[in-house]
């Protein structure tokens, strides 16, 4: 089931939290996984895990709102393994604060990373992607872009732009094979989430119909489901992975 062998899959954000499970899980299907972080030694313990798990992993550096960043992962990766067949654009930040309080450097700072890295990636896999006419794109997005949260402009700015490039994209790449979708978390139990104030996690938590916050591996069997054969047939969506917090 999803087997992956022989796939070609970047995951940026790979040094922990959702990034992480990602990478290691594809690895576990027999993908071959590039992982980027912002630091190469952040990268040990994925990297280990993947081959404890009989797996191989390159590990790649760099800070992904750079254009130069993505161009260089993309080629490291066809230049070790022929090609690219799949990229989880997952990187992303948070720099909350409500409106009245929210500087321009923080809108900025989670546009550049959230939105304006994943279309630096997109653009870089394209061309090999085209190429070979096949390819899995996938943005890790959030649930927030469509529902909304206080603090959040910013971020929810930035994901729910993730859904209309993954639409045009999905338009313009689908000739070719490739597909674009994003996969949208929920409450996630990660470093990210646990930054959060108690009160506004237990909110959170309040409203998610299937009583838990998720794991990581529950984003990565989304992920893993479209980076496989059988996702094939899905482009230009986004599938909400939220144990049902959206339904209110
Ligand atoms: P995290 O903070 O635990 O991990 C983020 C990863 O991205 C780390 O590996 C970090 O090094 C990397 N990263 C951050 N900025 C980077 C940059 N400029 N260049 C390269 N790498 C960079 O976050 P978490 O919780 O694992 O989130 C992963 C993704 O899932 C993010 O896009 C986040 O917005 C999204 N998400 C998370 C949710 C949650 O509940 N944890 C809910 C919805 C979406």
């Amino acid at each position: 089931m999803h087997d992956l062998k022989n796939k070609r899959i970047l995951v940026t954000g790979a040094s922990r939290g959702i990034g992480q499970a990602i990478a290691i899980d594809l690895a576990k299907h027999g993908a071959k996984v590039a992982v980027l972080a912002t630091r190469l030694a952040n990268l040990e313990q994925t990297c280990a895990a993947i081959a404890a798990a009989g797996g191989e992993s390159l590990p790649l550096e760099g800070d992904i709102s750079q254009a130069s960043t993505a161009q260089d992962s993309v080629k490291a990766v066809v230049d070790a393994w022929g090609g690219i067949d799949g990229l989880v654009a997952n990187a992303g930040i948070t720099k909350d604060n409500l409106l009245l309080r929210m500087t321009e450097e923080q809108f900025d700072q989670v546009i550049d990373v959230n939105l304006k890295g994943t279309f630096h990636f997109l653009k870089a896999v394209t061309k090999p992607m085209m190429k070979q006419r096949a390819g899995s794109i996938v943005f890790i997005g959030s649930v927030v872009a469509a529902i909304g949260n206080p603090g959040q402009a910013n971020y929810c700015a930035a994901k729910a732009g993730l859904h209309g490039m993954a639409r045009s994209a999905a338009i313009e790449l689908g000739g070719r094979g490739i597909t674009v979708n994003v996969v949208s978390p929920g409450f996630i139990a990660t470093d990210m989430t646990s930054e959060l104030p108690e009160a506004a996690q237990d909110a959170m938590k309040q409203k998610i119909a299937l009583g838990r916050p998720g794991s990581g591996q529950d984003i990565a069997g989304a992920v893993r489901f479209l980076q496989s054969p059988d996702g094939s047939y899905i482009t230009g969506q986004v599938m909400l992975v939220d144990g049902g917090l959206s339904l209110g």
